[in-house]
């Protein structure tokens, strides 16, 4: 099954790096402790930390069976695997789930883009907690500035994407990687030592569980799913490129621990700052673009301090972008017989729509509501809360009843060279507990549930 001209990751590390590049980003440092803030606080994070161990990880482990198995694309993956039926349909979902992420994903990438900008000017410093949040709401709703960065950072994406600069984005993940897990500690030890500290982590880490609701769960299983960049064929893609000897078990739990550290740290960054500063949990979306700012002002250089960060965090975005653009690119590359280039440009073009429009609709399009919500956290919701976890739960049951158990583990454990503990009990969860958990939380979400036991 093996397509000899598809390249492969430099070395070994580099593997874990591009990988773990792909799922750590925004969604960890961004993302969740805007999640945390809306959901909650600790009654969020535990039944975030549950879903991430209980279906994150063995999904993680199931896409990187069928990626390195097959070796193809999203939607290529699933027609080798089972020609001719419709199981093409999760890489078709997961194709368009990367295209509509990677659209609003654009817009906040283009916010670290402005960050870094006003620590060069010097504009973040010396101002109150207030101001900041008046500042970003002014320029997250105009209509100009936020596109043009929207724009700037596709183009970025673009350019890394049609150079193939794999190495490149392998040896700059080498350093970025690890130095902004350093700065992201540096922020903790700040953060910690503010006077909120108490009110901050008890928020983050004491569980209060009257709050876990059905929303909350659902949340929090979209959360890991938008996290761990699962469900949606990022890691089908990635993990074709895979070489033969990698052990595709110990890299899942990797990238799941180190991303979900990297999740801890933001939070553990944020909330002290938030109760310290008087700023409210709840305010969405420019959550950790109101409260870093506050904690940078609080540190000698403070603006040197904000540019390194945001310069990381961009970098960071930057690598999972990337990876969203590389499962588009990849799928009408190969499937349309484009040249890359060409459906590099497709994918962008249509991108940079999707963008400009999600950038829009915190000023002017604000009114343009679906369901009550803006475009740009309608998209949100369709991909984390309903595609991935969908695709998820698709991709279970494809490898549950498609897949030859004994395919299964030789793939698992590269031909018998590695153990896999608890092979049986894997096999057994991802055909029937994974996709009926993900099942019940759906029911549970629309009130089915409630109504089924109402009935009796
Ligand atoms: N996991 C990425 C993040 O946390 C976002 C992402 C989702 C990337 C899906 C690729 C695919 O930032």
């Amino acid at each position: 099954m093996a397509n000899k001209d598809r390249v492969t990751f430099g070395s070994k590390i580099g593997v874990i790096l591009a990988t773990v590049g792909c799922a750590v980003g925004l969604g960890s440092i961004w993302r969740f402790p805007y999640m945390v803030g809306a959901n909650g606080g600790a009654a969020f994070l535990l039944v975030f930390m549950i879903c991430t161990v209980l279906l994150g990880l063995p999904i993680m482990i199931t896409e990187f069976f069928i990626g390195r198995h097959s070796r193809s694309n999203a939607a290529g993956a699933f027609k080798k695997l089972a020609p001719g039926t419709q199981w093409s349909l999760i890489g078709y979902n997961g194709v368009l789930a990367a295209f509509l992420i990677l659209g609003f994903y654009s817009v906040v990438s283009g916010w670290t883009l402005e960050y870094i900008w006003q620590a060069m000017t010097g504009s973040l410093a010396g101002k109150t907690t207030a101001e900041f949040t008046t500042d970003f709401e002014t320029f997250s709703s105009s209509a100009l500035r936020p596109i043009g960065w929207t724009i700037a950072f596709i183009a970025l994406t673009h350019i890394i994407i049609v150079s193939g600069v794999e190495k490149g984005i392998e040896r700059a993940s080498k350093i970025m990687m690890p130095a902004l897990f350093i700065i992201l500690l540096i922020l903790c030890i700040r953060s910690v030592t503010l006077p909120g500290v108490q009110e901050g982590l008890s928020f983050l880490f004491k569980p209060d569980f009257d709050k876990i609701t059905s929303s909350v769960i659902l949340s929090a299983m979209g959360q890991t799913f938008f996290s761990l960049s699962i469900g949606m064929g990022c890691l089908i893609t990635y993990s074709s490129y895979f070489g033969k000897d990698t052990n595709l078990q110990l890299t899942a739990v990797q990238v799941t621990v180190l991303n979900t550290l990297v999740a801890l740290l933001a939070g553990i960054m944020v909330f002290p700052a938030v109760f310290s500063f008087g700023i409210e949990p709840t305010a969405g979306p420019e959550l950790v673009f109101i409260t870093l700012p506050n904690i940078f002002e609080q540190l000698p250089f403070g603006n040197i301090w904000s540019f390194i960060f945001f310069i990381l965090l961009a970098l960071a975005a930057l690598t999972s972008t990337i990876s969203l653009h590389e499962v588009a690119t990849a799928y009408v590359h190969e499937e349309y017989h484009m040249t890359r280039k060409k459906a590099a440009w497709i994918v962008s073009a249509g991108v940079a729509v999707i963008g400009a429009v999600c950038s829009l609709s915190f000023g002017l399009l604000k009114e343009y509501t679906i369901g009550g919500l803006i475009i740009f956290d309608a998209l949100d919701y369709l991909t984390a809360k309903i595609m991935m976890p969908l695709g998820g739960m698709m991709i279970c049951v494809f490898v549950g009843v498609r897949i030859e158990k004994k395919v299964l583990k030789a793939e698992l454990t590269n031909k018998g060279t590695i153990t896999f503990y608890f092979f049986n009990a894997y096999a057994f969860f991802i055909k029937y507990i994974a996709p009926a958990a993900i099942g019940l939380i759906f029911l549970n979400e629309l009130g089915l549930i409630k109504k089924i036991i109402s009935l009796f």
